[in-house]
């Protein structure tokens, strides 16, 4: 695997390569990075992931210094999963200057997330917009735990009529049914054992759902107050359309039960589909 940092390398070191699948991270890997990669195989001759942690996409008081980074340990895994090139641009590589031109994502970016981290679509839709004229892919794969984030891609890109497929990667999973993410690992041993507790909610939520249950509002707040008696914090629990992440105007559309909550400093989030 070729490690690059530099734009200018990376596109002499992308010279015909064939069908380019790209997938980008911000390192401190898990299984469900490593299953992308794979999939990124099935897509391109060439695969390259990316490293880095985007400054732009956190908030003031958010995670930026104390994101894990974990460089040696990602190399290995990004090498065992067979990716071609990694791609890890420090911020003066990315950003030379100010990055002062940005994409502004359209009300989708004040949802459900949007609501609790203002600015943060702003920020991943810009970097991802950049990594994407760096990299030239053919088709980028981002996961479906992040499902806000994998639908303001989709749009941007078809919008901006980039020549990009966009695939969802499905979430990997614990044994317990916890979400992987780079996150859990700020988890205290009693905060681990407790978080699965997430995921079996929005799993009642679905079974509600199929049974014919149309109550949403009633399911999200029950949700939410069992969470919340259980020592989480949290920021919404909402059933959604699939395809807008609205509020559903009927039960008979694909819908989505998302939900974030904070468990002590840790903010995790979660998704299923219906
Ligand atoms: O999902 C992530 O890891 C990040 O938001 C992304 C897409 C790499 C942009 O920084």
């Amino acid at each position: 695997m070729q490690i690059i940092a530099s734009i200018a390398d990376l596109r002499a070191a992308l010279k015909s390569r064939g069908r380019i699948a790209f997938a980008p991270t911000m390192g401190n890997l898990h299984q469900g990075h490593v299953s992308l990669m794979a999939q990124a195989r099935g897509f391109g001759d060439t695969v390259v992931a990316s490293i880095f942690v985007n400054r732009l996409q956190f908030g003031p008081s958010e995670d930026f210094d104390k994101y894990p980074r974990t460089f040696q340990a990602d190399c290995a895994k990004l090498e065992a999963a067979g990716v071609d090139i990694l791609f890890a641009p420090t911020e003066t590589d990315l950003y030379p200057e100010p990055q002062e031109y940005a994409v502004e994502p359209p009300a989708i970016q004040n949802l459900l997330e949007g609501e609790f981290r203002p600015g943060h679509f702003r920020g991943v839709a810009t970097v991802v917009l950049k990594l994407f004229n760096c990299v030239q892919p053919q088709v980028g794969i981002f996961g479906k735990k992040d499902y806000q984030q994998l639908m303001v891609i989709r749009n941007m890109t078809r919008q901006l009529a980039l020549p990009i497929d966009i695939v969802g990667g499905e979430t990997v999973r614990a044994a317990d049914g916890l979400a992987l993410s780079s996150r859990n690992g700020y988890l205290s041993p009693a905060e681990r054992a407790e978080a699965p507790r997430l995921y079996r909610e929005l799993n009642a939520i679905r079974d509600a759902v199929r049974q014919g249950e149309s109550d949403f509002a009633g399911l999200e707040r029950a949700a939410a107050a069992d969470l919340d008696a259980h020592g989480w914090k949290t920021d919404y629990v909402a059933v959604r359309q699939q395809s807008n992440l609205l509020a559903p105007h009927a039960t008979d559309i694909p819908l989505v039960v998302l939900a974030a909550s904070r468990l002590g400093s840790t903010r995790l989030i979660d998704n299923l589909e219906i």
